[in-house]
């Protein structure tokens, strides 16, 4: 027994300079290379930095960290913080349980809730937390000896939270760990690889050189966008985003509106508004984008259905958001050229039979813009209108690779006219090999203008509900 405790202690010793020991022993994990080389770094040096495609493990490291700093240190804070309530407490928080329940010793030890993880004998001292990174105040107050900050998704925190960081590395045994994708060309995460790597120690993890990353995920992005587009730089090498030649929407913009908290909008003139593009041909897909205010609800797909069935989605998917953000009225703006204008039609009837409060509007892409000094035409303009939305900063977009990719791969030019003019979907389709339907029905769900239901608007006699 003696010889045990005396094993044990010799252990612990280890572990607290040596996490990957402790990830393999205690958590019993299999760290990949990338993986143990950041945990050897982490256990000497003070600040690391890893930035690298989609799904290589960056999480779950984080995950290991947390661990490892509430086992091996007294009295321990541990502040965690996500640009988004959905990375924070869907993606990192339920990462941790799944790893401290690997270890009985573990699960005895500390307690894990739903923003903090406690030792269960002295809750109030000792404890990992998460904090959101809307304001610099959530990652204040902590002055520890042993601190240990954790920022997933890094690009998305602005830097004003990073100076409150900053403030509370006072101490020897006071660590830093960045992790995420490499979204944004400024800010403490691109520093922390140029200017202050001095500070750091870095790593990149590509796609490519994951196991744990299918090959068809990055092989797909590559053969679509190429290796050299920004889609593919971000979303599979790890490197940062160099804004494509002719692009209208540059990634970063796109990237940091998928990784923005937006509150739907509950005030009552705030309505629903739905974007549809509907496929053509056998493999596009039909794309329904719904949206409050500056927040995008969602991105439902689907292939290879007939006209009728695609209408009664529509219309569920429609109905079914009114009801739960309790909205009265709603418009979708539906792609009425080609195989969409049939759906405008029946959607138009089936509304009138069932006495629906959505208004369907037919819009064009070709049609004119508003502005007709500046765009060629409306589809140009609309693209712009939410170009504009994304420099501004105010709207929030679902996680998606292909909307991702569509937005920041569509190129513009300027005609003789001196106007804006938007690549046309031909051209996008020949140089992309597939439509970019998730983009233009995202485009329509914030669109402004396009033509109102006739039958509607003689019903309401002028009287205007909404818009
Ligand atoms: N070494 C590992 N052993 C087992 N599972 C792992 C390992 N690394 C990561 N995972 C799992 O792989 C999935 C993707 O990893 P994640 O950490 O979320 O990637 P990232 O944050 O880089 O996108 C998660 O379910 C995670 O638990
Ligand atoms: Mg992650």
């Amino acid at each position: 027994m003696a010889a045990n405790v005396e094993e044990f202690a010799q252990q612990m010793k280890r572990y607290i300079t040596d996490p990957a020991a402790f990830v393999v022993n205690v958590l019993d994990a299999h760290p990949d290379k990338w993986q143990e080389e950041a945990l050897q770094a982490i256990g000497t040096k003070p600040r690391i930095s890893v930035r690298s495609g989609h799904g290589v493990g960056k999480t779950a490291f984080e995950a290991w960290c947390v661990s490892w700093f509430l086992f091996t240190r007294p009295y321990p804070k541990i502040p965690c913080t996500a640009p988004t309530q959905q990375q924070l407490f869907d993606i990192l928080w339920p990462e941790i349980s799944k790893w401290l329940k690997r270890s009985p010793l573990l699960d005895e030890l500390f307690e894990w809730q739903k923003t903090k993880v406690t030792m269960r004998a002295m809750p109030e001292r000792w404890f990992a937390t998460a904090r959101t990174a809307s304001k610099p105040e959530n990652m204040a107050g902590f002055h520890e000896e042993h601190l240990l900050f954790i920022c997933d998704e890094a690009s998305g925190i602005d830097d004003g939270i990073y100076e409150t960081i900053e403030g509370a590395l006072t101490t020897s045994d006071a660590k830093l760990i960045l992790c995420g994708n490499p979204t944004k060309n400024s800010g403490v995460f691109k520093r922390s690889f140029f200017e202050d790597r001095d500070l750091y120690w870095t790593k990149r993890v590509s796609c490519m050189d994951a196991a744990r990353v299918s090959d068809e995920y990055s092989q797909r992005l590559i053969k679509q966008y190429g290796m050299d587009s920004d889609v593919v730089r971000v979303r599979v090498l790890g490197e940062f985003p160099k804004a494509e030649p002719d692009g209208l929407i540059p990634l970063e913009l796109v990237e940091a509106a998928m990784m923005r908290d937006a509150e739907t909008d509950v005030d009552a003139d705030v309505m629903l508004d739905v974007g549809a593009d509907i496929a053509r041909f056998g493999d596009d897909e039909t794309i329904i984008v719904p949206r409050i205010g500056s927040k995008v609800l969602g991105l439902f797909h689907f292939t290879k259905q007939d006209l009728m069935t695609t209408c009664g989605k529509l219309l569920n998917i429609t109905k079914g958001m009114m009801k739960d953000y309790a909205k009265p009225f709603a418009t979708i703006r539906v792609d009425d050229d080609g195989v969409g204008g049939g759906v405008t039609d029946r959607l138009r009837e089936v509304i009138l039979q069932d006495g629906l409060n959505i208004d369907v509007v037919a819009c064009h892409n070709g049609g004119r813009a508003n502005d007709k000094e500046h765009y060629a035409n409306w589809v140009t303009e609309q693209w712009c209108g939410l170009k504009q939305r994304l420099v501004d900063g105010d709207i929030s977009l679902p996680q998606d690779d292909e909307l991702a990719a569509q937005l920041s791969t569509r190129k513009y030019s300027v005609n003789s006219r001196d106007q804006i003019i938007l690549e046309d979907k031909k051209s996008y389709k020949k140089r992309i090999h597939r439509s970019p339907d998730r983009a233009d029905a995202l485009v329509l769900a914030f669109a402004n203008g396009g033509e109102t239901d006739p039958g509607l608007a003689a019903l309401l006699g002028g009287v205007k509900l909404y818009g």
